[in-house]
Parts: structure tokens; C-alpha cells; sequence
């Protein structure tokens, strides 16, 4: 048994993976634009990754774009069985590195061919629907006609299984009356925990959680809270803030996102990280 499969598994769909994963966002340029800065580094982390038991890698094409799927297919093409890869489309990049909303059936259908093309797949694992509504978070709104054009892509054969990211509790089930959904992706943390009935409601159903910006996102987590837990564990912040999530629900699959191999490291420790209940007690406080 790897070390990483000692935090244990969950079935996306019909794919078994890790639940410590790997977010390849961070593998692009400043701003998630143009090309990494040190391209080597970016494949050394995809393969560091691999080579250390993760078999779920999140992606998408709108991150460059197309830059971390090009890295991915470089790194790792010809592909482990066992690896999961799951992308998003609903969004493109401005030429200002903005993130704009791509909904229509066209941009979607050439959102899945493009992640074939350079991901270098016949059929992507795991697509999730990312909803743009609001800048500011999930916002309300029908996702029926989007999500008829991926389940039109699935039916064709070029998507195995369906996801939904940025999405009201609504929304999925709204998506649920058309399609099954494997797993939704929203912005979750220790300190950000605005999703927590959902999570429990999810878990029920068996459907994953894999929230995003783990760590805090572009401006990672600072609590002197948690370096108060982490100081008394021996671990770092970051990896306190993971394990928290781990005990969180065994639906919660982690994707934290970096740009190096120490951290890489860190990060993939946490799943040997037991939190004793004065620190989850402290942890649970957290929440903003
Ligand atoms: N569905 C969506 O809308 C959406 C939105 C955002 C992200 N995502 C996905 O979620 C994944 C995770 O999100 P994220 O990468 O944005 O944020 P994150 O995992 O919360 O944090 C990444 C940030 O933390 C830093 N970091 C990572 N490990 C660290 C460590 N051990 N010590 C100190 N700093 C550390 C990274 O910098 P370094 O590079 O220097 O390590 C980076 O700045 C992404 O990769 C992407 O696949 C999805």
C-alpha cells in the first residue's frame, strides 16, 4: 500500500481514486496564463505526483490555455490505467487573461474536443460542467440547456462521466433530473465552509466533493489558529488544513494545486497527519 492510498479511496462514477489528488491549475503561467515560468519544474510535479500513488488530477484547457493539459500529456502520456483525469469547460480566456463564460453548444463541444486534443485522449474520464454565473461564487440560474449539449457530447462517447463545479444545491438537482453527476467541485476550506450542508447531502448519495482552493487559492491560508494546531502536531499549516479536510467526509477528495515539488511533498503528507480531538476541536473553530 502507498502511502497515499493509507487516506484512503472513492469511487467517481465507476473510476476508484486516491483521495489525496492533485490540482494542475497552478502549472501555468502567472495568472494561470501563458506558459510556467520553469516548464521543467511543472513536469517534474506531474510526474513526482504520479510516480507517488496520485490517480486523480484535476485540469482544464482554460488554464494557459491549454498550457497544464499540454504538460500533462507531455509528463505523463501514455497513461496509467488507473489515472483519473478530470477537466471543466464553460469558461475561455480572454487575450487579457480574462475568465469569461463559453456556454453556448459550440464552445462547449470544441471545449471537450480541445481537451481530447491536448490531453491526447479518445474519451475525457470525468467533464465538469463550470457554471459562470456570478464572478462571486455560485449564483442561481437554469443549467438545463449547457448540460443537454455535455450529456450529448457523453452520449457520442468522447465524455465517460459528468461532474458540475460552481453549482447551488439547486443546480445539481436540477442536473440530477437530467443526468447522473459523479462528483461537484465548489470552493471549500477550513475556513470557508459555506458548502457544509451540501457536502453531508452529497455524501449520502455517494457523489464526491472536491473542493476547490483547498488551501486557499491564490492567496494561501493564514491563521494563526491553525499554526497553533500545527505547531503542536509537528506538521505545517497547509498540512493540517488537508487533513482536516480528509476527516471533514470520506466523500471530500483533495486536489491542492502547486507549482513545486516541495510543497508537492508537503502536501501529499498530510495523509499521515492523525488530528487528536483538542486539535479538530480547534480546527472546527476555524470557520470564518
Ligand atoms: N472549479 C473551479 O472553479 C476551480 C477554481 C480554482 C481551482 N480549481 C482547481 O482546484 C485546484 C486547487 O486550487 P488552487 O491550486 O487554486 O488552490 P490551493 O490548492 O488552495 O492553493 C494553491 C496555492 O497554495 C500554494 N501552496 C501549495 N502547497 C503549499 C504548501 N505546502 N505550502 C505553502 N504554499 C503552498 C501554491 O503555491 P506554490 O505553487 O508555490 O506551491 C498556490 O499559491 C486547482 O489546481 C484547480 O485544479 C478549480
Amino acid at each position: 500500500m502507498t502511502r497515499i492510498e493509507k487516506s484512503g479511496s472513492y469511487t467517481l462514477g465507476t473510476r476508484a481514486v486516491n483521495r489525496l489528488g492533485y490540482g494542475a491549475m497552478q502549472l501555468a503561467g502567472p495568472g494561470v496564463f501563458g506558459p510556467p515560468k520553469d516548464k521543467a519544474a511543472a513536469l517534474a510535479v506531474l510526474r513526482e505526483a504520479v510516480a507517488a500513488g496520485v490517480n486523480h488530477i484535476d485540469t482544464s484547457d482554460f488554464y494557459g490555455p491549454h498550457v497544464t493539459n499540454q504538460l500533462i500529456r507531455e509528463a505523463l502520456h501514455p497513461y496509467r490505467d488507473d489515472l483519473t483525469l478530470v477537466t471543466k469547460i464553460g469558461a475561455r480566456r480572454g487575450t487579457d487573461a480574462s475568465w469569461l463564460p463559453a456556454f453556448s453548444a459550440q464552445e462547449l463541444t470544441q471545449a471537450v474536443h480541445d481537451n481530447l486534443r491536448n490531453l491526447q485522449l479518445d474519451v475525457l474520464d470525468v467533464v465538469n460542467l463550470r457554471i459562470m454565473f456570478s464572478a462571486h461564487g455560485p449564483a442561481e440560474g437554469s443549467i438545463e440547456e449547457p448540460l443537454t449539449t455535455l450529456v450529448e457530447l457523453q452520449r457520442q462517447g468522447l465524455v465517460q462521466h459528468i461532474g458540475l463545479s460552481n453549482v447551488t444545491a439547486t443546480q445539481i438537482a436540477q442536473a440530477q433530473r437530467i443526468t447522473p453527476i459523479v462528483c461537484v467541485q465548489n470552493l471549500y476550506n477550513i475556513v470557508n465552509r459555506r458548502d457544509d450542508a451540501l457536502i453531508d447531502e452529497l455524501a449520502e448519495q455517494g457523489i464526491a466533493y472536491v473542493p476547490f482552493f483547498p488551501l486557499g487559492g491564490f492567496t494561501p491560508l493564514q491563521s494563526s489558529g491553525l499554526q497553533v494546531v500545527a505547531d503542536s502536531l509537528g506538521a505545517t499549516p497547509m498540512q493540517v488544513a488537508l487533513a482536516w479536510l480528509l476527516k471533514r467526509s470520506p466523500n471530500i477528495l483533495l486536489i491542492p494545486g502547486t507549482s513545486s515539488v516541495a510543497h508537492l511533498r508537503e502536501n501529499l503528507a498530510a495523509g499521515d497527519l492523525v488530528l487528536p480531538d483538542d486539535a479538530l476541536a480547534a480546527l472546527n473553530a476555524l470557520a470564518e
